[in-house]
């Protein structure tokens, strides 16, 4: 039994563990082989993890999430693991990707072997495969022989944990304590889930915006990303792939979101029986009755935050939030990720 502080009352479960003692991972492991589910954390988000061998494993995280089984789960490796296990007969740009940016928040979606689980790839002929930073979490991997499937630990469509106590509110209800352990790594560095990119082609695409960005991959690819189709900047095009994160209503909490221009937000009506929360950065001054919920500084202190303000908006029971976009600048890849996740929420 261990207990954690939820910003302001502690909660205490059986599920949550603190990774700073020993035995913890080796219990993790332990339950993992029996497929059982280990919530981790991971430089992103939280993620809800199963060993890719375990057949129960994989089937319990999509039942945890209530997610449809053609939505594919991203494999996540050791840093050193070799990727030919998994991937076969993709570009010669990927090994220069995995060179650059692994561990790191970057998703790669590549051919792949038969050693990957049909039910992990939703039956696709590709597998999105990544090596998170978090050093929890690559010890774990480092542990383990293979692979872990870790979707993002939220219900399908809800918003993405970046806390233990918001994996603990999100699945608690749907973890069994005997079988499965939340590990406390602490608050997500990044806040956002990894850049998705479609490595399948002779030139990258971006299937979903993160921390790393066009610009940060030209930098090692110059030659692939310049003067060709897949513009810098662009997204990809040709036919949708079955990304969940790429639904138009996706990382939705409950309370309704729309989207505003500071200059607007004077015009909108918070009483005290339907008050509205903002998300806006620290320059923009909050209308009198509202309730701040996140004042960014900067475009990393906005993505840190965004999930855990989208988290407070429903605990506090509001109805509506109010959030300023901002700017979209292809230099920050940050301010892609949020335009992008909060114009999916305001979709929900
Ligand atoms: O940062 C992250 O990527 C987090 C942490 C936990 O690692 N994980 C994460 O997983 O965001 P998830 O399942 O919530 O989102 C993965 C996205 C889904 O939208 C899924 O459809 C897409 O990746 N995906 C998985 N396999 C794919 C594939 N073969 N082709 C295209 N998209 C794929
Ligand atoms: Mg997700």
């Amino acid at each position: 039994m261990s207990s954690i502080w939820a910003g302001d009352y502690w909660i205490v479960s059986n599920l949550i563990q603190d990774v700073s003692r020993p035995a913890v991972l080796e219990q993790a492991v332990a339950r993992l082989h029996g497929g059982g589910l280990v919530a981790i954390p991971t430089e992103t988000v939280y993620g809800l993890a199963a060993d890719v061998q375990s057949q129960t494993g994989v089937a319990r995280v999509f039942a945890a999430k209530g997610r449809p089984a053609d939505h594919p789960l991203i494999l996540h490796v050791a840093a050193d693991s070799v990727l030919a296990q998994w991937a076969q007969d993709y570009p010669d740009y990927v090994p220069k990707l995995v060179a650059a940016f692994w561990p790191g928040p970057l998703t790669l979606v590549l051919p792949r072997t038969n050693a990957v689980p049909d039910t992990v790839t939703g039956g696709q002929d590709t597998v999105a495969v990544r090596s998170p930073a978090h050093p929890v979490a690559q010890e774990l991997l480092d542990r383990l022989s293979s692979g872990l499937v870790a979707p993002s630990a939220n219900r399908f469509g809800g918003v993405s944990p970046t806390s233990a106590a918001a994996v603990l509110s999100e699945l608690g209800a749907y973890l069994d304590p005997q079988r499965d352990l939340i590990l406390d790594g602490g608050n997500c560095h990044l806040g956002l889930e990894s850049t998705i990119l479609d490595c399948t082609g002779a030139c990258p695409q971006v299937l979903r915006p993160g921390a790393i960005g066009l610009g940060d991959i030209a930098v090692i690819l110059p030659d692939l990303l310049t003067g060709q189709a897949g513009q810098p900047g662009s997204l990809g095009e040709g036919p949708v792939p079955r990304v969940s994160g790429a639904l138009d209503s996706h990382y939705s909490p409950r309370a309704t979101v729309r989207l505003a221009a500071a200059t607007q937000l004077e015009g909108w009506e918070s009483t005290q029986s339907r008050q509205i929360g903002l998300i806006a950065d620290h320059a923009t001054r909050t209308p009198a009755g509202w309730r701040r919920l996140l004042a960014p500084a900067s475009l990393t202190e906005f993505a840190r935050g965004l999930y855990g303000a989208l988290r407070a908006a429903d605990e506090l029971a509001l109805a509506e939030v109010v959030a300023v976009l901002p700017a979209a600048d292809p230099a920050e890849p940050l301010s892609l990720a949020i335009v992008d996740r909060l114009t999916r929420a305001a979709a929900g």
